[in-house]
């Protein structure tokens, strides 16, 4: 069982340095190596990149010793995701000197935080590009070739890549991402997000259809609907939420919610499972629950971060619920969807956090047994109200003497959640190999636990199986398919 402790937070900091590999070699071609560091909105925004470039003729490759061009897709979240990037900026000091003529781009939260000043700071990079910039690449890459440096960090009212079908880096066949909204208006005060993607807006269903229908024609099994803050997701047209209300009687009747929106995936989709992330407790209405409840193919899966368990703490950082708010959410979760899988984000030692208020978190933790979370120390970031109005108080050893005790708290639940499936029957989709063994499958059951299975039958990649569970830890359910 300690072997896999944290697994599920050791995958998220994994994701964090994730290189993509889409080799598509066409001789004459350029060359672009992408590199994608923290969320799963930056793997996505790496796919459109990709296809983006391909028009102007680079392909991908994985190999960075024969890139004309590397992209780090960068990640502002904490400020130990922004070191991990100036340390690989570092590295490539060697890189340059062997091909002085590869041209080294910072595109994503990082170049959208420090704009031209990262020019400054890190005499290596030639371009910065931001999160809504992206169509302005091949005219960022012009002025590279003319010996110029590019910038372009604007951020867009409309942008969401509706139209630009992304290039499946990395991937397993079987599942993909599908963005839905970008940007986020919610102001979180530890948040860098709203800074770095800007204003919220919705993709046209009608595009999101179209991509889904796509995928499941190349035999895609799973998609995964992505925003900042899916649930605030509201299609009347285009533009910016925030100005949806002074829109016309006839505009809002006629416009889609999360809720509808579900419904029309699986509703076209049945043979699809639909996952979303992330959910903001605060915009999760009864709705979306009743659209989970009512379609089978959508996932029993609800990534619900509440960040602390202390009602005080919640108000500073302007999330707009309060914890009892919160557990009515989960109690009616768990009515409609009763075998539902509810996962978590947390943050330990905010300002001001007393031993009172983690208390608290501890308690809240026990009262929903997360099946999974995600959890971090609080790490300042300039420019959000938590930097300019409130102090980071709490001593770093104390933050992770919490942090500790959060992710052990976690653990102990996550097995609990696990031992539930075992001797049951769970349906998994298959996605590859076992890392560890070619002889045992590895899949996601609709909960997203993550399934070893013996390879008995005659199965393969996309397939969905019945595995029945005889044995877990806290991150993986081992079993042997019902053939
Ligand atoms: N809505 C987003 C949340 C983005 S950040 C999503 O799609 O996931 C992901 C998580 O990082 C947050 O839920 C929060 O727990 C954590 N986080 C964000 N800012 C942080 C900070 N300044 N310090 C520590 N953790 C932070
Ligand atoms: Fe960040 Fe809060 Fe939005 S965590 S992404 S500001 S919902």
């Amino acid at each position: 069982m300690n072997k896999n402790r944290n697994d599920k937070q050791q995958m998220k900091e994994e994701l964090q340095g994730s290189s993509l590999d889409f080799i598509g070699n066409k001789t004459n071609k350029k060359k672009v190596f992408i590199e994608t560091y923290g969320c799963q909105m930056n793997m996505n925004d790496s796919e459109i990149v990709a296809s983006i470039l391909s028009k102007k003729g680079y392909n991908t490759t994985t190999d960075i010793e024969q890139a004309d061009l590397i992209l780090l897709n960068t990640c502002s979240i904490r400020d130990k995701a922004e070191r991990t990037i100036r340390n690989r900026l570092q590295h490539f000091n060697g890189l340059k000197k062997a091909h002085p003529k590869t041209k080294i781009g910072l595109m994503g939260c990082m170049a959208e935080r420090l704009k031209e000043k990262i020019l400054e700071e890190e005499q290596l990079v030639d371009l910065v590009v931001g999160p809504d910039a992206y169509r302005d690449l091949p005219h960022l890459i012009n002025e590279l070739e003319d010996g110029r440096k590019a910038v372009n960090v604007l951020l867009s009212k409309e942008e969401t890549y509706a139209d630009i079908e992304p290039v499946r880096l990395n991937s397993n066949g079987v599942s993909a991402f599908v963005s839905i909204t970008r940007g986020c208006d919610n102001m979180c005060t530890f948040c860098v997000v709203p800074f770095t993607r800007g204003r919220e807006r919705s993709r046209n269903p009608k595009s999101i259809l179209a991509e889904i229908q796509n995928l499941s024609d190349r035999n895609f099994k799973e998609v995964t609907l992505l925003g900042q803050n899916v649930d605030s997701y509201l299609w009347y047209g285009g533009g910016l939420k925030k100005d949806f209300a002074a829109q016309d009687e006839e505009t809002k009747k006629n416009a889609v919610d999360f809720a509808q929106l579900l419904d029309l995936v699986a509703t076209n989709f049945p043979k699809i499972r639909i996952r979303f992330a992330t959910s903001n407790p605060q915009d999760f209405s009864l709705e979306v629950i009743k659209s989970m409840a009512k379609h089978r193919n959508i996932a029993k899966h609800i990534h619900l971060p509440v960040q602390s368990g202390s009602d005080r703490i919640l108000a500073l950082m302007n999330r707009k619920h309060s914890i009892a708010a919160y557990k009515e959410k989960i109690d009616a979760i768990r009515q409609y969807i009763p075998d539902v899988s509810i996962s978590q984000d947390m943050i330990a030692g905010f300002s001001t956090e007393t031993e009172q208020d983690h208390q608290a978190t501890l308690a809240l933790m026990d009262y929903v047994k997360y099946d999974f979370g995600f959890m971090f120390a609080y790490s300042v970031r300039p420019g959000t109200l938590g930097a300019k109005k409130m102090e980071d108080d709490v001593p770093h050893h104390i933050k992770l003497r919490r942090l500790r005790e959060i992710i052990d708290k976690q653990q102990e639940h996550s097995l609990y959640r696990m031992k539930q499936f075992e001797g049951k029957e769970v349906e998994v989709l298959i996605e590859g190999n076992s890392k560890k063994s070619d002889q045992h499958w590895m899949g996601r059951n609709s909960q997203n636990a993550v399934v070893i299975f013996e390879k008995k039958g005659n199965f393969q990649p996309g397939d969905f199986v019945q595995v029945k569970i005889d044995d877990c830890t806290s991150a993986t359910l081992f079993g042997k398919p019902v053939v």
